[in-house]
This record gives C-alpha cells, sequence and structure tokens, in this order.
C-alpha cells in the first residue's frame, strides 16, 4: 500500500507516495529542508486523519519545533490538540542510556499511539550510542542489528517510517545506513550561474517505480514544492495542418505562406539587429487574430516591450489586460527550468495558447547553463509545444556584429522547424540589415538574401540592392 508524502509535486515522482510499511531516509547537508519535509508530510498527514508521530532526536525540543514550524501555511494548531500529530523528542538522558533505552521509548510509543507515519530527525544520531547494559560504544555489526530490530518494529507495526540523516550526496553511497534502509531521498543544493538551486533526487526506492534525476524544488511560507524534471515527451496529438502569418507579408511570402502551425522556429540575428521587434509583431498578429499568446523574457520588462512596438501601432499593455497575451519575466534567470516548465504549461492550459515567444535562447541559458541541458530542456518544449498545436519562436543572438554566421549551439537548427537569420551586411561602405530562411521544414522557401528596414510601419522588406525610398 502507498501513502503520499502530501509534498506538493512529489508524489507524482513517487507515482503516488512511499509504500507503507517502508523504512525511507531523507539526507541532506544542513540547511537543505530535511526537518521541513518530514513536518509539511506529517501535518497534512494528521489533517487527513491519519494518526503521527514525530520524534526529535537530541537536536530540537518540541516547543521550539512548533515555533518553526508555525511560520508555514501547513502548519495546524488543531492536529496536535487533537493528537494526531504528536511531537515527540528522545533528549539526552535517554540516548546516553543507549540502545536499550532508545529501543524501550521508541517500542513504547508505537504500541501506546499506533501510528500510520512516524519521524525521526535525525537517525544519524544513532551512528555514536552505546550498549545500555556495558556502557562501550556499539560494535559496527551490534549498531547494525539494532538498526535492523528497529526496523522491523515498524514493518510488524506497519507503519511508514521517514528518518532524516545530515549528510551530502557523495558520503551517503558508503554510508551503511544505505544498505539498510528501503528508499532515498536526496535533499541537496548547487550553484546555477549566481542562484542557489535547490534539487530532490531519489537514488533508491525498493518495490516502487519512482522518476529519476534531479528534481527542482523551491521552499517558501507554504514549505517545499517540488517541480518533477521536465523531460521531452513523443508527439502524440493530430498536429493541425495549416499556416500562420509571421504578422510581416514580406516575409510571409519568403517562407511560402508563412509559418507552419505547430512549427518551431529560431530567429537568429545579432544585437540590436531586431529579433526582438520581429518576433512581437509575430505575436501580435496573433492577438489580432484573438489567438491567446504567451511571451517569455529574459531581458525585458512587458513595459520595454510594449514602447518598442508602440509606434506600430501595437498596443501589447493593453492586450495583456485582455488576457489575450500573458508574460513570464526573470530578467536574472532566477527560476529553477522545472518550475519554469509548470509556469508555461499552466498558462498553455488556462488561456489555450496558440502562439508563444521565448527570447531569447541567450537569455534561457541563464536559467539553464550547460549546454546538453538546454538542448534537451528546449527540444522538451518544442515537442509540448508541438502536443498542444502551438507554433513558436525562439529567438538567438548571434556572436557577431558582421560577417560570417556562427551558432555556437550548433544543434540547435537540427531542433527547429525552421532558422530565421538577420544579420548585418557591408555594401559600398555601408551597412545594410539583411535576413534570410536558412531552413524550413515541410515548405519551400524562398532562398534569397533580402534587406529590410524597421520603419514606423514596423518590419519593411525589399531587395536588396532596391534604390532607397
Ligand atoms: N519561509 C521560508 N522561505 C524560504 N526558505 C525558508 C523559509 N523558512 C525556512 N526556509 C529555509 O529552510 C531551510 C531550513 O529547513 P529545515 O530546518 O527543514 O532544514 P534541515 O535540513 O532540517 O536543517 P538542519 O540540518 O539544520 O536540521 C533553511 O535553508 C531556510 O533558509
Ligand atoms: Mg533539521
Amino acid at each position: 500500500m502507498k501513502l503520499k508524502t502530501h509534498i506538493d509535486g512529489f508524489d507524482e515522482i513517487l507515482k503516488g507516495g512511499l509504500l507503507k510499511p517502508s523504512a525511507v531516509l531523507v539526507a541532506g547537508p544542513a540547511g537543505s529542508g530535511k526537518t521541513t519535509f518530514c513536518l509539511q508530510s506529517l501535518f497534512n498527514a494528521a489533517k487527513n486523519g491519519e494518526s503521527c508521530i514525530f520524534i526529535s532526536m537530541l537536536v530540537e525540543s518540541p516547543s521550539m519545533i512548533i515555533r518553526n514550524m508555525s511560520q508555514y501555511s501547513f502548519f495546524d494548531n488543531s492536529v496536535i490538540e487533537s493528537g494526531n500529530l504528536r511531537i515527540l523528542s528522545i533528549g539526552a538522558g535517554i540516548i546516553e542510556k543507549g540502545d536499550f533505552a532508545i529501543f524501550e521509548f521508541i517500542n513504547d510509543v508505537i504500541h501506546k499511539y499506533k501510528p500510520s507515519r512516524v519521524a525521526i530527525d535525525p537517525i544519524t544520531i544513532l551512528d555514536h550510542i552505546t550498549s545500555t547494559f556495558d556502557e562501550k560504544e556499539l560494535q559496527y555489526s551490534q549498531k547494525r542489528s539494532f538498526v535492523i530490530n528497529l526496523f522491523s518494529e515498524f514493518e510488524e507495526w506497519n507503519t511508514m517510517l521517514v528518518m532524516t540523516g545530515e549528510m551530502s550526496e557523495n558520503s551517503i553511497a558508503n554510508s551503511p545506513w544505505a544498505y539498510m534502509v528501503d528508499g532515498i531521498i536526496i535533499l541537496g543544493q548547487e550553484y546555477c550561474a549566481s542562484n542557489i538551486r535547490r534539487y530532490l533526487n531519489v537514488t533508491k526506492m525498493r518495490g516502487t517505480d519512482f522518476s529519476n534525476g534531479k528534481h527542482g524544488f523551491k521552499m517558501t511560507s507554504d514549505g517545499i514544492t517540488v517541480f518533477p524534471r521536465f523531460m521531452p515527451v513523443p508527439v502524440t496529438s493530430d498536429i493541425e495542418s495549416g499556416n500562420v502569418s509571421t504578422g510581416v507579408n514580406d516575409l510571409d511570402e519568403m517562407l511560402g505562406n508563412g509559418l507552419l502551425q505547430t512549427s518551431a522556429t529560431m530567429i537568429a540575428s545579432s544585437a540590436g539587429c531586431g529579433k526582438t521587434m520581429l518576433s512581437l509583431q509575430f505575436i501580435a498578429n496573433g492577438v489580432l487574430n484573438k489567438e491567446p499568446c504567451l511571451m517569455i523574457s529574459f531581458e525585458d520588462n512587458l513595459k520595454e516591450l510594449a514602447k518598442s512596438v508602440s509606434g506600430f501601432g501595437l498596443d501589447l499593455e493593453q492586450y495583456h489586460t485582455e488576457d489575450l497575451l500573458r508574460h513570464i519575466y526573470y530578467p536574472q534567470g532566477e527560476i529553477c527550468p522545472d518550475e519554469l516548465a509548470i509556469h508555461i504549461k499552466k498558462i498553455i492550459d488556462e488561456i489555450g495558447v496558440k502562439r508563444i515567444l521565448i527570447d531569447s535562447i541567450s537569455g534561457l541559458k541563464n536559467v539553464i547553463p550547460d549546454p546538453k541541458q538546454l538542448e534537451t530542456y528546449i527540444f522538451s518544449l518544442i515537442k509540448y509545444f508541438k502536443n498542444n498545436n502551438i507554433t513558436s519562436i525562439f529567438t538567438y543572438e548571434l556572436p557577431e556584429i558582421l560577417g560570417d554566421v556562427k551558432i555556437p549551439d550548433s544543434s540547435l537548427p537540427f531542433i527547429m522547424d525552421s532558422t530565421i537569420i538577420m544579420k548585418n551586411i557591408e555594401i559600398d561602405g555601408q551597412i545594410k540589415k539583411s535576413i534570410f530562411v536558412l531552413k524550413m521544414r515541410g515548405s519551400k522557401a524562398d532562398n534569397a538574401i533580402k534587406e529590410f528596414i524597421i520603419s514606423d510601419r514596423g518590419f519593411e522588406i525589399r531587395d536588396l540592392f532596391a534604390e532607397s525610398d
């Protein structure tokens, strides 16, 4: 039988929850969220009417635990008053008396309250216990039998046991606890660019399936929220055929009749060449056709974006208030990628998004600096968009201002359906802006290199050697 942990997002990773009975270790360094993990789960289970017990080993007194937990929204004093959640502590007096005294304390508690779940925080205090009878520290084999006996007691009473251990991800593999427990959940932290990211990783779970890898999580006044790892899923829905205007008629013509619906396009240009402006025309065209749109920006806020196209007669801020346009903005890349994916999916469901702009892939790199992970993430986004019949544009900043086009993330054009390049070129000592379609899957595109200008009417495309008006 499985019991839900009641930690947002985590039961999805565990395909339902943790087995009862089982003994699971939650391991992580100081401040990684272990105590919060246990109590969030127990408070929520107690609210559902279960009998739950939290045993603090030596570290914090029950009153201190209650004070620390009362800041969280899952805290509910009524479950403590009703006795559904009991917060107890094994103090120094019992620990010093050694193995028998500890066993007796836990045994009494289980017999008396018959809890469906128990948390012990931290179990690693038992690494240094003595024998009650000869007052010597237990040998390794004695410690092992003590812990195994303790676990069988919980198993016999059909109790789910969650224990915490203060240990790093590297040290856990060689720890004797790793062999003795049924499951291991690691709570870790890592630096990502200039942000600290928390992650959760299930490395062992006997007798049940789980989703592997590092899943991002955050801690807020609601406690822990886990974001299941965003992974590519095959395209299963029937892809709608049809064409979607870019918002620039001449560019639609170059593309053979606009973009294909449900396709993913990369618009690459050097800084300041106009990729955001062009993409905004695509979004505005969608909104004017009453197609809900989503923009994800890492560089400009909505006001800045709206200002850049206001001269074209487009009012992004107005569209935003009409709820035909949503905007997600993370200037410092301070969001975890798995959370961003959930945010995007939620908006897609809420307003039935038809067009998406990600501006830019270079900004997304602040969220996911690792090139391989970035590629998998973009690939997963594209698959998700296709399954939801969405046409997407990803902008990409080219490093060169002038000269040959080099795309450092060379695999990106392969995962896109179309690639449009905009670059500065020098003609007769003058810089002109050029645009061409590098690749167009499933349609016949024009191979010509054209010139474009951005006027108060928006994008205008013309032949490169045409005389200017
Ligand atoms: N309201 C909150 N918003 C965001 N983070 C919070 C909030 N409250 C606590 N935290 C974070 O929670 C962490 C402490 O959680 P917790 O006590 O569960 O960790 P722990 O792993 O049990 O730590 P220890 O090893 O010290 O026992 C700290 O890193 C703290 O920054
Ligand atoms: Mg703790």
